[in-house]
């Protein structure tokens, strides 16, 4: 598979701030990868996320050529749209047509076993459903690459383990590219291809886990103890 993200000898820090948060950071991601970050609060998270999103001001886009859905840190469904209407933004904003922004967005809500909701306001769905609606509507856009920020950490554990269950078997039908922030270190094993540890400020390389490599309880075990302690011994002032 071929590279889908690219980043070489890559430098980013906020525009009124005098310390980098990314230095010379090189980093290659191929089409199709699942990967997790993981690293402590305040290191640069989801500023990656959001320089990948082309949502800051950087060079870095330039040099690549992909399209991506960002799902921030809180679900940003639009309270006063229904759960279609909400599928249906991205559409708007491309210019489809209104009956391609329906249909598109009935196939999609119907995948995600949400059709009978299409009519329900965001405040009438539980936590998991309007955390699905909002993978729904990322996935609508039909991007290369999706950028999921946190996506389940204000879910109840049952819940979220049902996502997880549902976000694998989603993206492993998709074939896209995914970059998923996250806490939680068995989330990231079930998860993702390769695991990347934030453990220095600046950053300016990460510690990369294949997760292939880690076979059986006692091994997956181990690599729980080691990303945690390299993300506890590494603490952001
Ligand atoms: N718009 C901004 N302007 C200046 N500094 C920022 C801005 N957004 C975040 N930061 C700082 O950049 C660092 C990384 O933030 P962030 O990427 O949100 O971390 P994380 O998602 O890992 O918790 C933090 O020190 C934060 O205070
Ligand atoms: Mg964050």
């Amino acid at each position: 598979m071929s590279n889908i993200i690219s980043i070489k000898d890559f430098t980013f820090k906020y525009p009124d701030s005098s310390v980098n948060i990314l230095e010379n950071l090189n980093l290659e991601i191929k089409s199709g990868e699942f990967i997790s970050i993981i690293g402590s609060s305040g290191c640069g998270k989801t500023t990656i996320l959001r320089i990948l999103a082309g949502l800051e001001n950087s060079s870095l886009l330039q040099s690549n050529n992909f399209s991506t859905s960002y799902m921030p840190q809180k679900d940003a469904l639009l309270p006063w749209r229904k759960v279609i209407e909400n599928l249906m933004l991205p559409l708007e904003i491309l210019g489809f047509s209104k009956e391609e922004q329906k249909s598109q967005s009935e196939k999609t809500l119907e995948k995600l076993s949400l059709l009978k909701y299409k009519n329900f306001y965001p405040k009438g769905l539980s936590g998991g459903m309007r955390q699905r609606v909002s993978l729904g509507r990322a996935l609508i856009s039909n991007s290369d690459v999706f950028l999921l920020d946190e996506p389940f950490s204000a879910l109840d554990a049952i819940t979220k383990l049902e996502m997880q269950e549902w976000v694998k078997k989603i993206f492993n039908s998709l074939h896209k590219t995914i970059i998923l922030v996250t806490h939680d270190i068995e989330e990231a094993m079930f998860l993702s291809d390769r695991i990347f540890v934030v453990s220095e400020f600046p950053i300016k390389k990460f510690k990369i886990y294949e997760t292939k490599n880690f076979q059986g309880a006692l091994e997956e075990k181990k690599l729980k103890e080691e990303i945690l302690s390299l993300v506890r011994r590494y603490k952001y002032e």
